[in-house]
């Protein structure tokens, strides 16, 4: 399916239609939910992020970028397969020194690039929405020794769902800015299955934290796993 086809582009085009891009101050926090101004922050990316080079797979409208950026002095690459999307990233925060954003698919910027990465996330992004045995050992190895994996993914129990038993992706959809939902494949993995696609990728998992607001989520939203090369 060409990107200008994908539910993403969709998206895009209807938060454009709805208000043009204009320069943000970056967020005073990094977003792992749905929830904003809770849970885990800038920290699941290591301690230290000052002059660090990161990478975004799926970075959206660039607001983790630039948090990142702005207030750990990082140096983050936002990648997204939309060109609306990153049109938006730059009006918003092409002025963040450190900041830079690029348009393609996860696994070919991976595969074409040889820079190496300290830390490399995810948010509701690229990991989740292309083949695991594909993306995560591309990942591996754009990866420092000692470096970073950390990724959100739609927690796969939510809402009465369970994880997929195999490692065939399936089918969920993609709310719209005016509520319409479109299609699209999602691999849907719980904890275990994750932790033996990063093995074989020769990453550790570190961790796998369950997400769920205690006033607002009946069921955990947001899984939030982290690996690092050894
Ligand atoms: C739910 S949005 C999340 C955006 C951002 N990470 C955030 O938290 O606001 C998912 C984003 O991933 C991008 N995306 C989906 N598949 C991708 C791929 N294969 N490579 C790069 N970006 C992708 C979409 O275009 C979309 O902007």
């Amino acid at each position: 399916m060409p990107a200008q086809a994908s539910p993403w582009y969709v998206h895009a085009a209807q938060r454009l239609a709805a208000a043009p891009a204009h320069a943000l101050v970056p967020p005073q926090r990094m977003e792992w939910s749905t929830h904003r101004e809770w849970g885990p922050g800038a920290e699941m990316l290591g301690r230290e992020l000052c002059g660090k080079r990161l990478l975004e797979l799926g970075c959206g409208s660039g607001h983790n970028a630039a948090h990142l950026a702005q207030h750990h002095q990082a140096r983050v690459t936002g990648v997204d397969l939309v060109g609306l999307q990153v049109r938006r990233a730059r009006a918003h925060y092409g002025h963040i020194d450190g900041a830079t954003f690029a348009v393609g698919h996860a696994l070919h910027h991976l595969r074409v690039g040889a820079q190496p990465f300290d830390a490399i996330y995810s948010v509701f992004g690229a990991v989740g929405l292309v083949a695991p045995e594909l993306l995560i050992p591309a990942i591996s190895r754009r990866l420092v020794t000692g470096g970073v994996l950390a990724f959100a993914v739609p927690h796969p129990a939510r809402a009465g769902r369970h994880p997929s038993r195999d490692d065939r992706p399936r089918e969920d959809y993609v709310t719209m800015p005016d509520r319409s939902r479109l299609p699209l494949a999602r691999w849907e993995f719980d904890r275990d299955r994750w932790a033996v696609h990063l093995s074989r990728a020769g990453l550790r998992i570190s961790s796998a934290v369950e997400l769920r607001h205690p006033h607002l989520d009946p069921w955990p939203t947001t899984l939030l796993v982290t690996a690092r090369k050894p």
